[in-house]
């Protein structure tokens, strides 16, 4: 037996251990493997972020960054079908909430993760509209980690103000005569990023909404504005004069296509907000080598996107995957992750403080804009529309944006692609 003296050394020493020692929500798996297409940059040091915090409460679960370069996940998608149907999922992957999360809960491929919403109180500090998002047939299938805003318009102070352009343009109309300014001062009037499709697409994506307006907007995906119609035609109309005016190299990357802006060669450029953390990654300042604005004709209405985490089917290493998930939705993982990833937090109570100016700005207007949601990056179209969505466009855009007519023939052929996945 031990000795008084000595059972209390032993519990002092056991008290020691535990209040030095990591959370218990430790994974008991040997390692985690997280899927994502965060490989370089900005989208790195996000990721790096929040790996830091899963590594500080794991220390004994090794993190494996099994990354598939490619921006929008245009490469990491077609890796991660084949791995599911191989049998071999990671222990978790990045899908957007919406139409994109639906893709994969239908498949049968994600587990419902509803229970971790009620053991972290989940249910309490995101906003309820983008658990709907999230949510089939009353089962939640996923982890919000952002919210990204695509429809921002952004460019250099030092190039507008030597082509004479003193305002952000507020409508597609003046935007279209700035670029004409700039094509003058011997700029190109946008910067294009045609490799991989996805960021051209993402820029008919803002031409439709600022054209049309958000509700035939929303009427597109729910069948209820023509692909064939007037509106459609009228926004392809300001597409095609908008990529006229744009670099003449069709295959550029969108980070190569940003320093196209950011070295006075290119006027505007429609990106989501991870462009900011892009350059930031690169040691530009905001506000100073590059400024932002609503996308023109757009203000007031936030278009949005969320990259979430899901529970694969299946997982080997499962404990570890709930315990990522556990980072990916807690207030310090998410306020590690999102400044750097130009991202702003989608937990209703991050920390306003941590966040830089244009940030701040985006978490005002989450709460009162009207919310729309992104296409190429997964609200509207689950993965087939997008990826037929994403390859049309970027025919027209390779073809000279000239055949207007075979363009709408292959939206409404990836409206059909969408409904019949
Ligand atoms: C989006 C994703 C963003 C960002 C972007 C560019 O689909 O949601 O987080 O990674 O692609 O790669």
């Amino acid at each position: 037996m031990l000795k008084k003296s000595k059972v209390a050394a032993v519990f002092a020493a056991i008290a020691l251990a535990v209040s030095s020692a990591p959370a218990s929500n430790a994974a008991t798996d040997k390692q985690l493997e997280i899927f994502t297409w965060w490989a370089s940059g900005g989208e790195a040091a996000g990721l790096a972020g929040m790996t830091t915090e899963f590594e500080r409460l794991n220390p004994n679960t090794p993190f494996i960054n099994a990354s598939v370069a490619g921006a929008a996940g245009v490469n990491a998608k077609g890796v991660l079908v084949s791995r599911m149907q191989a049998g071999n999922p990671p222990d978790t992957f990045q899908a957007h909430a919406g139409e994109e999360l639906s893709s994969y809960v239908k498949a049968g491929q994600v587990e419902d993760v509803s229970f971790l919403y009620k053991s972290e109180g989940w249910d309490k500090v995101f906003p309820k509209d983008l658990i709907k998002t999230l949510t089939t047939n009353g089962k939640i299938y996923s982890v919000p980690v952002n919210i990204h805003r695509s429809n921002v318009l952004w460019w250099s102070p030092a190039a507008a103000k030597k082509a004479g352009i003193t305002k952000a343009p507020a409508s597609l109309y003046a935007m279209i005569a700035d670029m004409k300014k700039f094509k003058k001062a011997g700029i190109d009037g946008i910067a294009l990023a045609g490799k991989g499709d996805w960021a051209i697409a993402h820029l008919l994506d803002y031409v439709l909404l600022a054209s049309m307006g958000p509700d035939k907007f929303n009427g597109l995906w729910k069948g209820t504005t023509k692909w064939d119609g007037p509106e459609v035609a009228k926004a392809i109309k300001y597409f095609s004069t908008i990529l006229s005016y744009g670099n003449s190299s069709k295959s550029l990357d969108w980070p190569d296509a940003g320093k196209l802006v950011t070295t006075g060669k290119a006027g505007f450029f429609i990106m989501g907000d991870w462009a900011s953390s892009q350059w930031q990654s690169e040691g530009l300042k905001l506000g100073k080598d590059y400024t932002w604005a609503p996308g023109p004709g757009t203000a007031g209405v936030y278009q949005w996107l969320s990259d979430s985490f899901t529970l694969p089917k299946g997982a080997v290493n499962r404990d570890a995957g709930i315990a990522w998930l556990k980072v990916c939705g807690s207030k310090a993982g998410q306020d590690a992750f999102n400044p750097k990833k130009g991202s702003i937090s989608a937990r209703t109570d991050s920390d306003p403080k941590l966040y830089d100016s244009y940030l701040q700005a985006a978490m005002k207007s989450w709460k009162v804009d009207r919310l729309v949601g992104s296409t190429v990056h997964g609200v509207n179209w689950g993965n087939a529309g997008m990826a037929a969505y994403n390859s049309a466009v970027g025919r027209f855009y390779t073809g000279g944006a000239k055949d207007s007519k075979g363009f709408v023939k292959a939206l409404l052929a990836a409206q059909k692609a969408n409904a019949q996945a």
